[in-house]
Parts: structure tokens; sequence; C-alpha cells
């Protein structure tokens, strides 16, 4: 029982993933807050006046939701360049290397001007926080101070956010968009230094190289001694496409795979997110289970750079820790809905290929939007599914809501009405947003 007062509580549908349960649903539920933001208790309805009495709340306190509405955990984006939703939607006729050097690396090197980097960065996390992401892992560009300012913007917003700030001493297409060995740490010191500084409750940084072909291994390993010594998240790109695999093994001839090359700089930890692993061997994906280290999967991007398939059922049989991406703006949509659909799309293809295949359930993808990411991410002990003592990060969603995209002809039960969400709802349909038991959508008057 927490010590703090109950904040507010609702009363109704509860939908959200276990370890063990994929979909766990709670009709008729009591769920409280307290001042903390974290989550009270968990109870049935009929015991509203029994909890009453112990967590001492008033019958005002108590919001019902109605009958086409639950709650399920505010859902988590793995993976996303905040700098590359200047041009989401666009841009995508190219395979990843030559996207990056005609694309990429021009619009990010904008980012030295700060009014253009809060422009963007204010859009991105509003148009998440509104998407339902709850909690985003943020790739920023190479500049400091740009992504200091996207720390700001994020919790000034209230988003649970990893930033990074982008690490590359190597980049031969683009030569003004790359750092020296030293002012690339240099830089990363002070990122962690200022940010740590701000003591944003729900904002911690990332160490983010790049990806191996931008960093040359003296910075690799730098960036792997400074996760280490102060207990960092990392964050990076790996075996996306066929063509970049071959540059690594060019790159660094001694490795014996791409992983190995992270492995080698200490870059795989329990506290690692790798985006994408497309073309993983199974050798690889069992050092990712050793490490502790996370992938990514960013169905979108995949698909939109022609990059590969991952086989997400071959993951989960490895036991890796995976949770969902957008990888905006290689993905063109900033939803995790739809990084969902696309995981299944993905799935299906599979089947479709392969018989034997065991296409993956809604309710499955629906678990590594959720509390798949958190684990991803190593944040489940605040977030990923509503457990008592876990920050109440959630998601107030109505599948009939007015003008919104989904016409339900009668009432429908709780899976139904997840289902139906995941698949046909879009932010109309998400009605409030809370991270740490704020309530950040509607937005709060800045
Ligand atoms: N690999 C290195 N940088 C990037 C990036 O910005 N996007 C994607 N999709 N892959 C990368
Ligand atoms: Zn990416």
């Amino acid at each position: 029982k927490s010590s703090t007062a109950i904040a507010f509580v609702y009363r109704g549908t509860l939908v959200h993933s276990t370890p063990k349960e994929a979909l766990q649903i709670l009709e008729d539920a009591l769920l409280g807050v307290d001042s903390e933001g974290k989550i009270a208790f968990i109870g049935e309805g009929n015991e509203s006046q029994k909890l009453s009495e112990v967590f001492r709340f008033s019958p005002s306190a108590v919001t019902q939701l109605d009958q086409h509405e639950f709650l399920m955990p505010g859902m988590i984006d793995t993976h996303i360049h905040a700098s590359q939703y200047s041009y989401a939607g666009t841009a995508l006729d190219m395979p990843l290397l030559q996207w990056l050097n005609n694309y990429t690396f021009p619009v990010e090197s904008q980012f030295k001007d700060l009014e253009f980097a809060n422009k963007v960065y204010t859009q991105v996390v509003k148009r998440t926080l509104r998407n339902g992401t709850t909690t985003a892992c943020y790739f920023a560009t190479i500049h400091t101070d740009a992504a200091l300012l996207l720390g700001q913007i994020t919790n000034d917003f209230g988003q649970r956010a990893l930033v990074g700030k982008v690490c590359m001493d190597r980049n031969d297409a683009v030569q003004h968009y790359r750092e020296t060995s030293q002012e690339s740490q240099d830089e990363t010191n002070r990122f962690i230094k200022e940010l740590l500084n701000r003591k944003y409750p729900l904002v911690k940084p990332v160490v983010t190289p790049r990806f191996a072909p931008s960093c040359t291994e003296a910075l690799l390993a730098q960036l792997g001694a400074t996760a280490k010594n102060n207990n960092l998240h990392i964050q990076s790109h790996i075996s996306e496409n066929l063509e970049e695999i071959k540059l690594v093994k060019e790159l660094f001839p001694k490795s014996e795979s791409y992983s190995d090359v992270y492995h080698k700089c200490n870059l795989l930890t329990d506290k690692t997110v790798m985006a994408h692993g497309c073309h993983l061997s199974d050798k690889e994906l069992a050092l990712f289970r050793e490490t502790g280290a996370a992938l990514s999967h960013c169905p979108n991007s995949n698909f939109s750079l022609c990059s590969g398939l991952l086989n997400v059922r071959n993951v989960l049989n490895h036991k890796v820790k995976l949770g969902l991406g957008t990888d905006v703006a290689g993905g063109y949509s900033s939803s995790m809905l739809d990084a969902v659909r696309r995981t299944l799309d993905g799935s299906k293809v599979l089947t479709i290929q392969d018989r034997e295949h065991k296409t993956l359930t809604f309710e499955e993808v629906f678990r590594l939007a959720t509390l798949g990411g958190s684990q991803a991410l190593s944040l489940d002990e605040q977030t990923g599914n509503f457990q008592v003592g876990k920050d109440f990060d959630a998601l107030r969603v109505n599948v009939a809501a007015p003008g919104g995209p989904i016409d339900l002809i009668k009432y429908e039960e709780p899976q139904i009405r997840l289902e139906k969400f995941l698949n046909l709802g879009d932010d109309r349909n998400i009605v409030e947003v809370f991270v740490a038991g704020r309530k950040v959508v509607p937005f709060r008057e800045a």
C-alpha cells in the first residue's frame, strides 16, 4: 500500500500484457493512481467500498469508463529519429546507404540551427504523444545543443524519453556532417552531463553511435567505455540491409560478424537497443540473448527502404528482448499503431512463403508494442503494463469515438474492441494519454 494520497481512480475495462499472457483483460476493474503518478491498486468494481476505505478516496475521485472504452498501457516507440520527422512520408525511393547520403545527412545537418530544431522537435513530440506513444527512444543529430533541446521538449510535454546525441566520425559522402573522434567523445560527455544536471524526471541520455559504418573502431570503443562508466543506455543500428553488412565486413575485417564489431567495443549490454537486425544469424541472436541486448523491429522502414523482412517469431524463439519502432523517417508513419499493423503484415508474408511459419497473433504484437518495448529499453520496472508500483502510463481509448474512424454496430467485447482499435484506430480514438500519472493529452497549456 503506497503512502501517498490517491489522485484519481478509473473504473472500467483494462487491457494489458504480462510476461505470461499476451493479453489480459480485466473487466469492471478499479485502478487507482497515487499523487506520485504510480499505480496504487488494481481491484474489482465490486470492491469499491472496501478499496475506498483502505486507500481513502471519495466516490468523486472515480471516473467511470463507458462501454466502448478501455484503458491500455501507453505504447513504446523503441526507435525513432526525431530530426527525420521533417521529411516523413517522402524520399523512400532508394536503398539505405544511398538514402542516407542523398536525403538523411543533408537534412540532419540543418539541425545546427536551433530554431529549426525547435520547430521539428516540438512537432514530433506532440504528434507521437497524440498517437499514444508514452515512451520514445530518440535519435537526435550530431548537434549537442539541439539534442539537449529535444530533451527539454520531451520533458515540457511530459513524454518519457531516451534521447541520444548522434555520434559519427566517418562520413565520406557528406563531409560537413561528421565530427572528429575527439569532438564526438567530448560532446557526448557534455550532452550526458548537461542532460543529467537538468534532473528531468522522465528523460535519460542514451549513448548513440549512429552505426558501425559511420564510426571508427576507436570511437565505438570510447562510447562503449562511456556507457559502461556511467551505466547508460546504448542505441544504434545493425544488419538492416545486405549492402550495409558487406560494407561493415570491409571496414572491420577482423570482426567475425556485424554483432561482433559492437560486442568487441562493449556496446552489447542489457541496456542496449539495436534497430532492425533483419539479417542477423542465429549465432548473433544467441549473442544478443547472452548479453541481454535488445532489438527494435521497425517494419515500415524495412518495407519502405526494401531492407529486409525480420522473422520476429525466430527472434522470440531465441528469447531476445524485442520492441517495435517507427524508425521515422525510413518508416513514414510516426504511429505505433502502424508499427503493429506492419508487424502483422510481415508475419503473414512469412506464412505465405512458408506455411509452417507460426503467424504472430494481434495479442502478441500488442505485447511487443507495450510490455516488450519496456523490456527492450530496460524500463519495465517503471512502465509497460498495469502493475501496482509501476508508473501509470496509459491510453484511454474510445473505440466508438464520435467522428473517429471506427463504426461500431453494437456493443463489442473488450478483445474485439482492442483488435478493432489496433487495426482500424487512430489518434481520434485516443481520448486521453497519461505518463507517470499526468495527463499529457489533451496537451497542457504551456
Ligand atoms: N542506419 C544508420 N543511420 C540510419 C538512419 O538514420 N536510418 C536508418 N533506417 N538506418 C540507419
Ligand atoms: Zn533508424
